[in-house]
């Protein structure tokens, strides 16, 4: 997948370690936003530590045990999404995903979610596609109940973050309650 478009003037490209200052300029427009959700927004604080991030993904790509995409809307970096882990032996998959803060409320992360989702179930056979968030963020538990998926319960204190351990919920969908689009975006 080079590309892969979204809704009219949005699309999914791999985000690769070359993007690194694009994705850093990104971090730094969107930090304020993402920062009380995902560690990394606080983490990355140069062009170097972008790089890192990236790399770090790309090797897990390499031995295909996760994925990051990023979301381009008109040429703009404007999110992202990603295969947290991606255990294709076990046969299940966690997703994650991030806007910055004018790219949201237009269903640019339900839709790149939706072709991952697509993706895992039809190209690579998994059995699970799970979401974990934390339950005061009603944004991303909006997305997990948009896309079909079933809360599962509270993972205590599962997530270390810079201030402390913290619960996240679990939703998942399985592969026999994924319904097929009925034509491709
Ligand atoms: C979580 C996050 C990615 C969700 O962003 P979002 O914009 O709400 O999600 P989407 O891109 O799927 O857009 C859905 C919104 O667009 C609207 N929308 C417009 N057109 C749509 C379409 N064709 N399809 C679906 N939704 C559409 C929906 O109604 C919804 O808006 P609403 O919540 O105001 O009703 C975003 O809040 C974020 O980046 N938060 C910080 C990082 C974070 O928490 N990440 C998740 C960690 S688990």
């Amino acid at each position: 997948m080079l590309s892969h478009p979204l809704v009219p003037g949005a699309e999914l490209r791999a985000l690769e370690p070359w993007c690194a200052e694009e994705f850093f300029a990104f971090v730094e427009r969107a930090r304020e936003y993402l920062a009380p959700w995902i560690p990394w927004a606080t983490s990355i604080t140069d062009v170097d530590g972008a790089r890192r991030w990236l790399r770090y993904c790309a090797e897990e790509q390499a031995r295909d045990e996760g994925r990051i995409y990023g979301i381009w809307l008109d040429g703009e970096l404007v999110g992202g999404v990603v295969f947290q882990s991606f255990r294709a032996r076990a046969g299940v998959c966690e997703v994650g995903a991030w806007l910055a803060p004018e790219a949201a409320g237009r269903g640019l992360v339900t839709a790149a979610v939706r072709r991952m989702i697509e993706w895992a179930f039809v190209e690579r056979g998994m059995a699970r596609v799970e979401w974990r968030t934390e339950p005061a963020n009603l944004r991303s538990v909006a997305v997990a109940r948009r896309l079909g998926m079933v809360r599962e319960g509270l993972l205590r204190q599962v997530f270390r973050f810079h201030d402390g351990r913290r619960d996240l919920e679990m939703w998942s969908l399985l592969a026999s309650e994924y319904e097929a689009p009925t034509s491709v975006a």
